[in-house]
């Protein structure tokens, strides 16, 4: 069910009226033509419950039913019980004659929310509509409402969660790789003076006999004199990179995201790229996403550094599914001829009150009817089970309600699209 409801002053309230008399359509269109050139109502005219239904069922949302009790091919009461089941928040008026309360105390038990009788009031009609219309908005926006505290909730308890395991996981890396870091570093001394050692040997006692010669021959020994010093040196590296790997995930789940702290915006983003690395790196398809980082002279910001971080890491992937929606059509070669290619930069506004963040790809952009929308909550492009569409409009709540700040796009179809996060300095 879609519970966008559009504002009103922007598009019309749909009423849709079902009677099979041609003479009320031609009254009601005469008696309600200010409303409807105000804009303020769009009147759809159906003969039967059975159209009526097909109505309610498209795309185009309908906000208040008006509707008449005995029609062929499906009467109105029958309509009043299918309707409830196909979209709960929409209002249904019931039009009866006069006295014929057995129809209406029916229609009302049935869901109508209320009445007006034959031969119509059109004053009491247009009260009945202004009323049934304001109950309609009321209701759906509570729904909203509820349906956004709703998804926030579980959003935001997914991402603690997420939190707390990666950094319980940094924390349990911590103490090995601190051990291996220490030892590599000594073992690496040590080893440099063992070969030493032993080339001193070598040179002091040239001829140590048969078994010795033999036994340096089995062990490979001048390979490994050789080539230890480099495994060594690669073993340091790829231990330095780990320890790196790990203040990254500290960095990124950073628990204080209930409290502000002055934070290293740079930081966050670093390691919100090393969380993606992986989504970043090259595959049979395409080679490396390229990001280029041209980080300005910023100060640290007062922030929630945690929650900035999901904002960086929605728009990032975002930025990395936009370039990988781009390499569909294209060959490998083609793409590294193109690469794709992903551009942070950041400075400070120019009245020095805000640190700006851009994110820009070179995938396909957005077209016109996507970019008015991305924000809306469950507005997605992609396919079941890959976007739920709730990352932007995430971040934007992330961004403007809880910072103060501001999140605009910029997309050009067919070029590339470029996000800009603002977040007051103070
Ligand atoms: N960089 C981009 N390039 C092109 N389109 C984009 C880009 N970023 C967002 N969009 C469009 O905006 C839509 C909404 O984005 P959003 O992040 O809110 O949801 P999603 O990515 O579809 O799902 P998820 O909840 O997993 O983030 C996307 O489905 C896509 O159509
Ligand atoms: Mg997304």
């Amino acid at each position: 069910m879609n519970f966008d409801l559009e504002p009103s002053d922007v598009t019309p309230a749909r009423i849709l009226v079902v009677d099979d008399e041609l003479e009320l359509e031609r009254l009601i269109k005469q008696r309600l033509r200010k409303k409807i050139l105000a804009k303020e109502i769009e009147l759809i005219f159906v003969r039967n419950g059975l159209e009526a239904l097909e109505e309610v069922k498209s795309n185009r949302q309908i906000d208040m039913v008006l509707t008449d009790i005995n029609m062929p091919e499906m009467d109105g009461l029958t309509l009043l019980n299918k309707l409830r089941e196909i979209d709960d928040t929409l209002k249904a008026v019931v039009i009866s004659a006069y006295g014929d309360m057995k129809n209406i105390r029916t229609a009302m038990n049935s869901g109508a929310s209320d009445f007006i009788t034959k031969p119509i009031n059109f004053e009491d009609l247009a009260i009945t509509i202004n009323k049934t219309l304001k109950d309609v908005k009321e209701v759906r926006e509570t729904i909203k409402q509820l349906q956004q505290a709703q998804l926030q909730l579980i959003q935001h308890e997914k991402m603690a969660v997420l939190g707390q395991l990666v950094a319980g996981i940094a924390h349990e890396m911590n103490n090995p790789l601190s051990c291996i870091a220490g030892y590599t570093d000594l073992s690496n001394q040590g080893v440099k003076s063992l070969i030493n050692h032993l080339r001193l040997y070598q040179q002091k006692f040239p001829n140590p006999g048969l078994e010795i010669e033999q036994d340096a021959e089995d062990i490979k020994l001048e390979y490994f004199l050789e080539r230890l010093p480099r495994m060594l040196f690669i073993m340091a590296e790829s231990t330095d990179r780990l320890v790196h790997i790990s203040n990254s995930l500290r960095t990124f789940s950073r628990s204080d995201t209930d409290f502000q702290v002055l934070a290293n915006i740079h930081e966050g983003i670093d390691s919100t790229l090393m969380i993606l690395q992986h989504r970043l790196k090259g595959n049979n398809e395409r080679p490396d996403i390229q990001v280029i980082k041209d980080y300005g002279d910023i100060p640290q910001v007062k922030c929630y550094l945690g929650q900035l971080n999901q904002v960086f890491m929605n728009i990032l992937a975002n930025a990395i599914d936009a370039c990988e929606e781009s390499n569909q059509s294209r060959t490998f070669d083609e793409i590294k001829a193109n690469p794709n290619t992903i551009t942070i930069k950041t400075e400070v506004s120019e009245d020095n009150q805000r640190v700006v963040i851009k994110i820009k790809d070179n995938g396909p952009g957005m077209p016109e009817e996507a970019k008015s929308r991305i924000f809306d909550q469950l507005f997605t492009t992609k396919a079941v089970g890959k976007g739920t569409g709730l990352g932007l409009s995430i971040s934007s709540q992330i961004v403007e309600d809880t910072h103060g700040g501001s999140l605009s796009c910029d997309s050009v179809w067919g070029e590339g699209t470029e996000f800009a996060i603002a977040i007051p300095i103070d």
